[in-house]
């Protein structure tokens, strides 16, 4: 049983879009309701890492999603970079947990500041006042004393910093795979049961 009933998920103009589609695509299946905001830069990184083009109006970009993961439809919604009254910009509809995946240092940054400049920046602000569950996938390397200083902040602040680094001692054979692992230890954030990837110490339990 998931603990979490809905989510944002931000798509910013970091590499690694793989994994925020997919996350998107999981908790779908698993009956999430997602709430779906994603960059400009997003846009670009889509084309240029996925050859995918994210429409620019949401409708469209909602229609894409359902289509491509056969969703119910009553599960997604997508929001413009302004939209003031979409229920992610309010602390009194805010979702159960927001997850910014792929964060690139940009929305890493203006998160740590409260900027609240675009509804992605907004959205998180309204997690954290609210104490919701919030998690960044932050993407960039090597990370400088001010990536750094920013995450250190924010996870003080109880944001969940989960660096996309696959494991390999599961054996990744598939990029698909290297994706699951990471999207994986973001549902066991949310507490969305999965079985993307098996638990360390598990065959030592049968
Ligand atoms: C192909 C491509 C890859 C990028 N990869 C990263 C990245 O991994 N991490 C990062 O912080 N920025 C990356 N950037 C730069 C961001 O897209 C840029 O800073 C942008 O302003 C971020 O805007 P956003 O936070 O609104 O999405 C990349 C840009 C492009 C075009």
């Amino acid at each position: 049983m998931s603990r979490v009933n809905t989510v944002t998920v931000a798509l910013t103009g970091a590499s690694g879009l793989p994994y925020g589609l997919r996350l998107i695509e999981a908790l779908l299946q698993a009956g999430v309701r997602v709430w779906v905001l994603y960059s400009q830069a997003a846009q670009i990184v889509a084309k240029q890492e996925m050859n995918l083009t994210l429409p620019s109006r949401p409708a469209e970009t909602r229609d894409w999603l359902l289509r491509r993961f056969n969703a119910d439809p009553d599960l997604l919604q997508v929001y413009g970079r302004e939209e003031w009254f979409a229920p992610p910009a309010s602390g009194s509809n805010p979702p159960d947990a927001m997850v910014v995946c792929p964060c690139s240092m940009g929305t890493l940054a203006a998160i740590a500041h409260g900027m609240s400049d675009n509804l992605i920046e907004r959205a998180a602000d309204v997690c954290i006042k609210e104490q919701r569950k919030l998690v960044l996938v932050p993407r960039e390397t090597p990370l400088s004393a001010i990536h750094l200083e920013n995450m250190l902040k924010l996870a003080r602040l109880g944001v969940s910093i989960l660096p996309p680094s696959p494991g390999f001692y599961t054996h990744p054979e598939t990029v698909d795979d290297m994706v699951d692992f990471v999207v994986a230890r973001i549902l066991d954030q949310l507490g969305v049961d999965n079985a993307l990837m098996p638990r360390w110490g598990a065959s030592q339990e049968e």
